[in-house]
This record gives structure tokens, sequence and C-alpha cells, in this order.
């Protein structure tokens, strides 16, 4: 855990962090690293690594967010099952930028015949040395539910950011039983601690991190590019093939009811690695952080409009500004039948 008088741990799923309210605090997105730390994927590792590394000393962080799918147990691909030694190479490169991260799990990290389950994942990240990162209320569907609060010098709550399971695939089996979503009770938890959090500053403005997109990030982008004026189209483009979401099967209730709730105003996911939009719709804006894969979409080697990371600003006057950070010089910034 970041060991720091910056940080506090108040109860088993909320921290809260000290930052200077007077500058901007910068926040890096990144997303799917899929990496295998096996045999087979050792020069992928290298250059996703590499991809991170140039990221992190380019932006130069105050603090980090990895939005799931970060280690890839998966043997096709990575040559490895072993979890466990993919999880402790991870915080091991991570630790050594120095800089506080957090993690969400995505539907990867703990792969169908892995070493470890989400608990001893968990474990593994609780233990690094500049995580922030807990198991959450035990009770609660998935693993990593939890809350860090941004504060000020006196604890006033500046930016609560909220970190969430998306869990993994549906009726509790793998891949072709389709993806998973947040589950009811952890919405209902989830929503409960904004009205807390409300109660104390009506005006409070939250953030969500987790890894699948709600099924309304389709449903916006539809809308959009039949020209429903209500989309507010911010950056980034729809890049997987057939324009795919790879959404939910299940009707998850999380965007309806953050919209009802109206303390969220931004929700950064990932798991599409080609999707980079980023839009407004019914108030919330909805970000797909650039990815950094090299391994698990086949040929993504070769592809480069997606790669990079998310730089997410909160400035001493409250708002948030969200900017793609491509690892190259060339980014998909188009969307067909959106006028930009
Ligand atoms: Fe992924
Ligand atoms: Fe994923």
């Amino acid at each position: 855990m970041y060991n720091s008088d910056r940080l506090k741990r108040i109860d088993d799923e909320t921290f809260s962090l000290r930052i200077s309210k007077d500058k901007d605090f910068r926040i890096l997105q990144l997303t799917d690293l899929h990496l295998g730390f096996g045999m087979i994927s050792r020069k992928k590792d290298k250059l996703a690594l590499e991809a991170v590394t140039s990221i992190i000393n380019r932006t130069k962080p105050d603090f980090i967010v990895l939005t799931g799918d970060s280690i890839f147990p998966f043997f096709p691909k990575s040559g490895t099952l072993n979890n466990r030694k993919q999880a402790g190479k991870l915080i091991k490169f991570m630790d050594e930028f120095h800089i506080p991260y957090s993690l969400v799990f995505g539907n990867h990290d703990c792969e169908m015949g892995s070493t470890c389950n989400k608990e001893e994942l968990a474990d593994i990240y609780e233990k690094a040395k500049y995580s922030i990162f807990t198991k959450g209320r035990k009770e609660l569907t998935g693993v990593g539910n939890f809350l860090i609060n941004l504060v000020d010098d006196n604890g006033n709550i500046l930016l609560p950011m909220v970190m969430l399971d998306s869990n993994m695939y549906g009726d509790g089996g793998w891949f072709f039983s389709g993806f998973d979503c947040i589950h009811d009770d952890q919405v209902e938890w989830c929503m409960g601690r904004l009205d807390e959090l409300k109660q104390g500053t009506p005006d409070i403005r939250a953030m969500a991190f987790f890894h699948m997109p709600p099924r309304e990030f389709k449903e916006a982008y539809e809308k959009m590019k039949l020209g429903d004026k209500s989309v507010i189209y911010q950056h980034g483009s729809i890049a997987e093939k057939n324009e795919h979401f790879g959404i939910s099967k299940f009707d998850g209730t999380f965007f309806r009811r953050a919209v009802e709730n109206g303390v969220i105003k931004w929700i950064f996911c990932g798991h599409d690695h080609m999707n980079t939009l980023s839009l407004i719709y019914q108030g919330i804006q909805m970000t797909y952080g650039m990815s950094i894969d090299y391994l698990g979409y086949k040929d993504i080697k070769k592809s480069y409009i997606q790669r990079g990371g998310t730089l997410i600003t909160r400035k001493p006057c409250g708002d948030v500004e969200i900017k793609m950070v491509p690892l190259g010089s060339v980014v998909s910034t188009r969307v067909s039948g959106v006028k930009g």
C-alpha cells in the first residue's frame, strides 16, 4: 500500500488522498495492458512496458488508474496461466515509477484456469509499494469495489473516485456466455455511498472507473450517429470491427441509476481496445481509455491509432479536462456521421 501521510485508509472500502487544491491534479488512465509475462509473449510484453513507460514519462501524472485486463493469463497467447507471477511482475514494474496507482479488474486478469482467484490477486495488489487498492465489502459481487476520495488540506472532499469490478462472464461461465456487468448490489452500494457524500456536499461530482462499457455507451453512439444533438461528441472513435461494443447481454442498471443519482459525471472504461470514443450522454461523460495491448487482439501490434493513455486533469476550479495521449503521432478522431 502506498505509504504516505497524504493517504488515509478510512475504512475497508474508503481511502482519502490529500492533494493540493491550487494545483492541477493529473490522473493517467491506462487500460488493457494485456501483459503475458510468459515464454511466448516476451517481445510483445517488452513493447507494452515500453509504451507504458513512455506515456508515464511524458505525462508525469500524480496518480495512475489501470482499468482492467492488466495481465493476461491466457495460455495460447501468453504461454502461462500463472497470474500470480504476472501480478507480481506488474506491481514491480508499476512501483518503479514511484507514483501512486490503483486498478480495477477486467475480464481477463483472472481468466479461467489461472493460478489465482481475484481475492488472491487482490492480496498481491494491496501489498504493492505504491498501490491504493482494497477488496472492499466482502458481501458485494466482485472484488475491488471501493472509493478513493481526493481531499484538500482540511479533509474536504474535492473529487470522489469510485473503483468498480465490472465482473467477467455471464452466468458464471466463460467467454462464450457473454460479458457480465456491474451487478445490482454493487450499484446499490455505490449509489448509497454517493448519497452520503451528497448530504455533506450537495454539488459534489464523482468519477467512476471500471472495465466493461455500459450498454448506454453504445446507445449514445448510435443516437449521435443519427444526429441526436443531446449526445455531445468529445474525442476519439469507434474503431472496433463492425463498430463493436463489448457490452453485456444483461441490462445492467449502473448507468441509469448514476443518471438518477446525479453525482457521477465521468465514467472511464476499457475492454474494447480499438475504441477511444468520449461523449457526453445524459449528463455523464463516458470515455474509452486509449489502450496498450500488443498481445490480446490478433495483429494489434501493427495498429497504432488506439494506443496510448488518457490524461484526466482536475483543475483547481474543479473542472475536469480529458485528453487522449497517443503513443504515436497519429490518432483516429473521426466518427462517421458526426460533424466535428
Ligand atoms: Fe482487454
Ligand atoms: Fe476486457
